[in-house]
């Protein structure tokens, strides 16, 4: 792929993906795109609309109708969100939508995108693909301490739980089902602190670029 630099970081969810992206982009001199709020927005203008996120026509009409601004509403986080986003995520019709909006974006400048198919779908010639992913016990504690420094409070046990819901929705979907490029570089940080695991990436980047 010639043309505007396009970074996919790929992985399950809370496996790192976005503090890495965002700071490879910073980096790189590039935008960052959190492709997951694309999803979340789409699932609130459903619910704000009084509509069903599994309803195929509502949740496409949203996903048309879809500007930059939505991705910085303040309630795209939380279990609601969780579930709309989940559910907008498996209909075809939102997918195509959104693609359009991806690479419209991304093109624009350049991008660093993080996701679960930007590498396989979105853009399968990007010219680094990362794969970041952790064991699902892991990347619980991570979000429980997340939730914990909040000062939420949280039960490791059920947070560990609606992640392995997740991954079975994100993996066993029909449309765009989470899975690495055939030319990924899977980055697996369950031992590794988030300044590892961007040392690791950044190294990856530049080795795939070409860079000395
Ligand atoms: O990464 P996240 O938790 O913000 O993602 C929200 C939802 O959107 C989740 O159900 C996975 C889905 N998603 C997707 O299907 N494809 C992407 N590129 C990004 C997110």
């Amino acid at each position: 792929m010639t043309g505007q630099l396009i970074i996919a970081v790929d992985g399950p969810a809370a496996a790192g993906k976005g503090t890495l992206a965002r700071r490879l982009a910073a980096e790189l001199g590039l935008p960052y795109l959190d492709t997951g709020l694309l999803y979340r927005a789409v699932g609130r203008l459903v619910l704000d609309a009084g509509g069903d996120p599994s309803d195929p026509v509502a949740a496409e009409e949203a996903a048309r109708a879809l500007v930059p601004a939505d991705l910085a509403r303040a309630d795209l986080r939380g279990p609601e969100a969780d579930r709309a986003a989940s559910q907008v995520a498996a209909l075809p019709g939102v997918r195509a939508a959104l693609l359009k909006f991806q690479r419209g974006v991304a093109l624009a400048r350049g991008a660093v995108l993080d996701g679960r198919d930007i590498g396989t779908v979105i853009f399968p010639q990007a010219h680094v693909k990362l794969f970041v992913t952790a064991s699902v016990e892991e990347r619980a504690r991570r979000r429980w301490r997340e939730v914990q420094s909040g000062g939420l409070a949280a039960d490791l046990a059920a947070v560990t739980e609606e992640l392995r819901r997740r991954d079975a929705l994100d993996l066993a979907r029909a449309a765009a089902p989470l899975r690495p490029a055939a030319d990924a570089v899977t980055i697996d940080t369950t031992a590794l602190d988030a300044d590892a695991a961007y040392a690791v990436a950044l190294e990856t980047v530049r080795r795939r670029l070409g860079a000395p």
